[in-house]
C-alpha cells in the first residue's frame, strides 16, 4: 500500500517529527523562501496532508490545487494564515498546537516587559559603549511595577499565564475579552473592562488576542491616543493588531512611554523600518515559543494532529470541529 503524501513545508528536526517515520511520504519544502514554493507546489495535486508553519498561506488558491488533501497542521496555535472557511468548506479539517507554547510564551512576554519597564536594551548599549560613567542616581530610571495596572487585551491560555505571572510583581489587573472570565476574576482578581476603560487605566498594555477581522488593527492611533504618555504597549499576539505606522508616531511624539514587540507587521520587520530607530521600542524576533520544549512539542503534536487527520479521524486539536459534525 502506497503511503500519503505529506508536504512540510520547512525543514524540522527529524526527531521532533519522529511519529511520521514509515507512515507517511514526506516532501519538504526548504528553509528559504517561507512558504509553499516551487518544487513542493509541483506534489500539491497528491498531497493528502499539510504540515506547514504561521509564515505559510494556506489559501482558496493553494487549496484548489490539492483536491486530494484530507487534513491541514499547522505548527502553531494561530491560524491566520490559514482560511479556515475555505478548508471547512472542503470538510477539511484544520489542526492547531494550543497549550504547549502557553508557559513559553508568557515567560517572553513578562520578558520584554520587564525589559521594555526597566530600559535594559538601552543600559545594556550605553554600558558596552562606554557610556557607564559613576553610578547615577538618575541614570536610566524605568517603571516600578508593583501597584501599576496591566491591561490584558485578549484572557485566553497565554493571556492568563501573563496575568499569572504578572501577580507576582504586584501588578493590578484589567482585562478586556470578547465575553468576561468569572474564574480568572475569582482566582487572580483580574477587572473586566472594556477596551477603552483598559487603554486609559493600564500602565502596561499586554496584547494576547487571535487575530481576525475583529481585531486587525485594533491598536490604531485612536487607541494609543488613548493610552496613558507613560503606558508601554506589548505585543505577543500578532503584528497586524497594531498600526505600526501609528505606533512610530506614538513613540516618537511621546502618545506612550515605550513599546515591546515580539510581533510586527510586516513580519519580519525589514532593517530599514523606522521602529527600530527608536531607542523607546524593543523588537525580538517573534520568538514567544521559542524554546527547547514548547517547539518541539509544537512539532510533535502538529504531528500527531496530521496522522488523525489521515486516518479520519478527529484531530486533538481542531480549530474547525464541524468538519466532523460537531457544532
Ligand atoms: C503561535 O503558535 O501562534 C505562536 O505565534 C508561535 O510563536
Amino acid at each position: 500500500m502506497s503511503l500519503p503524501t505529506i508536504l512540510l513545508s520547512h525543514p524540522l528536526p527529524p526527531e521532533w517529527i519522529a511519529s511520521l517515520a514509515g507512515r507517511v511520504r514526506l516532501l519538504t519544502g526548504p528553509a528559504e523562501p517561507p512558504g509553499f514554493s516551487g518544487e513542493l507546489l509541483a506534489h500539491l495535486d497528491v498531497a493528502e496532508g499539510i504540515l506547514c508553519l504561521l509564515t505559510d498561506r494556506v489559501d482558496e488558491a493553494l487549496l484548489a490545487r490539492a483536491p486530494r488533501l484530507r487534513v491541514v497542521s499547522n505548527m502553531a496555535v494561530g491560524v491566520d494564515n490559514i482560511d479556515i472557511p475555505a478548508c471547512t468548506r472542503r470538510g477539511i479539517p484544520v489542526g492547531h498546537t494550543p497549550g504547549v507554547l502557553t508557559d513559553a510564551t508568557a515567560d517572553l512576554t513578562m520578558a520584554i516587559l520587564l525589559s521594555a519597564a526597566r530600559r535594559l536594551p538601552e543600559s545594556a548599549r550605553d554600558a558596552r559603549q562606554g557610556r557607564w560613567g559613576t553610578w547615577s542616581p538618575t541614570g536610566w530610571l524605568g517603571a516600578d511595577l508593583r501597584g501599576a495596572t496591566l491591561g490584558i487585551v485578549g484572557m485566553g491560555k497565554i493571556g492568563r499565564a501573563v496575568a499569572e505571572r504578572a501577580r507576582g510583581f504586584g501588578l493590578r489587573l484589567l482585562y478586556s475579552n470578547p465575553a468576561p472570565r468569572p474564574e480568572v476574576e475569582a482566582a487572580l482578581g483580574a477587572e473586566y473592562v472594556p477596551l477603552e476603560a483598559l487603554l486609559r487605566r493600564s500602565d502596561f498594555v499586554s496584547l494576547h488576542c487571535p487575530l481576525n477581522p475583529r481585531t486587525r488593527g485594533l491598536i490604531d492611533e485612536a487607541a494609543l491616543r488613548a493610552m496613558k504618555p507613560g503606558a508601554i504597549l506589548v505585543n505577543a499576539a500578532r503584528g497586524p493588531v497594531v498600526d505600526s505606522a501609528a505606533l512610530v508616531r506614538a513613540l516618537t511624539e511621546g502618545w506612550i512611554a515605550a513599546a515591546a514587540l515580539d510581533v510586527t507587521d510586516p513580519e519580519p520587520l525589514p532593517p530599514e523600518h523606522p521602529l527600530y530607530a527608536l531607542p523607546n521600542c524593543l523588537i525580538v524576533p517573534h520568538i514567544g515559543s521559542a524554546t527547547h520544549g514548547a517547539r518541539r512539542r509544537m512539532a510533535e503534536i502538529a504531528c500527531e494532529n496530521l496522522l488523525a487527520g489521515l486516518a479520519g479521524k478527529r484531530l486533538p486539536h481542531c480549530v474547525n470541529p464541524q468538519v466532523f459534525g460537531d457544532v
